[in-house]
């Protein structure tokens, strides 16, 4: 399972790169205006340098902000023209299916968003769509289970053969991400503080003291 991160932050996206284990990055408008990032000149350069900290080979979304076909395939290009780790994240309303459709067609890598049922995951792998980004989370926030999409999700691609990837996204903590893998997912994106949460195990802390305490008495 890949690693994305989900953030526009440049210092978490460092040291996610610098971590080892980063395969890419989600953003999404709300991400980039937290960073107090506006105006299209400051965005395309923020993305720029969003993929020069990944580096080559990476992933990372940029998501389109107009809601009708030609002007997302007009601003996907744009966007698409920045870097080619660039993928166009689009969203999962009619004109959006139509525009990662010609995406596809262009070779244009696109990310579907704002995903919450089954039939639209059918949708967007119809469409071509490179990766389809479940919203784990705000599915939990209206006390359904999130989890339950991406198993539904994983069972429909895998039985119909759909090439899309399965990006769990609004994932908030560790066990989404350890459920997410359980579930089929082929991309966790999540906060630099739910991957770093995988490290935490009191076991490791005690175990880690007790060697070091017998080295230490051994050698003096
Ligand atoms: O990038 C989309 C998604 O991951 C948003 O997460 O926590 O705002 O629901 P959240």
């Amino acid at each position: 399972m890949q690693f994305f991160i989900d953030t526009a932050n440049l210092d978490d996206i460092r040291e996610a790169t610098e971590f080892g284990i980063l395969d890419g990055v989600t953003t999404n408008p709300s991400l980039m205006a937290k960073e107090g990032i506006s105006g299209d000149k400051n965005v395309m350069q923020h993305y720029l340098d969003i993929c020069k900290i990944v580096g080559p080979g990476k992933e990372v979304s940029a998501e389109v902000i107009s809601t009708d076909f030609k002007g997302m395939v007009a601003e996907g290009k744009k966007l698409a023209e920045i870097h080619e780790n660039i993928v166009v994240k689009v969203p999962m309303i009619r004109d959006g299916v139509k525009a990662i459709a010609h995406f596809s067609e262009l070779g244009i890598r696109t990310n579907c968003t704002l995903v919450f049922s089954a039939g639209q995951a059918i949708l967007a792998a119809k469409a071509g769509a490179t990766y389809l980004s479940p919203f784990i989370g705000r599915i939990d926030d209206i006390s359904w289970d999130g989890m339950s999409l991406i198993k539904e999700i994983f069972e429909i691609y895998s039985t119909a053969g759909y090439d899309t990837a399965i990006l769990a996204a609004s994932i908030r903590s560790p066990l989404h991400i350890v459920q997410a893998a359980k579930a089929g997912a082929d991309v966790v994106t999540c906060p630099l503080s739910a991957i770093l949460g995988l490290l935490n195990h009191p076991l490791t802390d005690i175990g880690l003291a007790k060697f070091l305490a017998d080295h230490k008495k051994a050698n003096g």
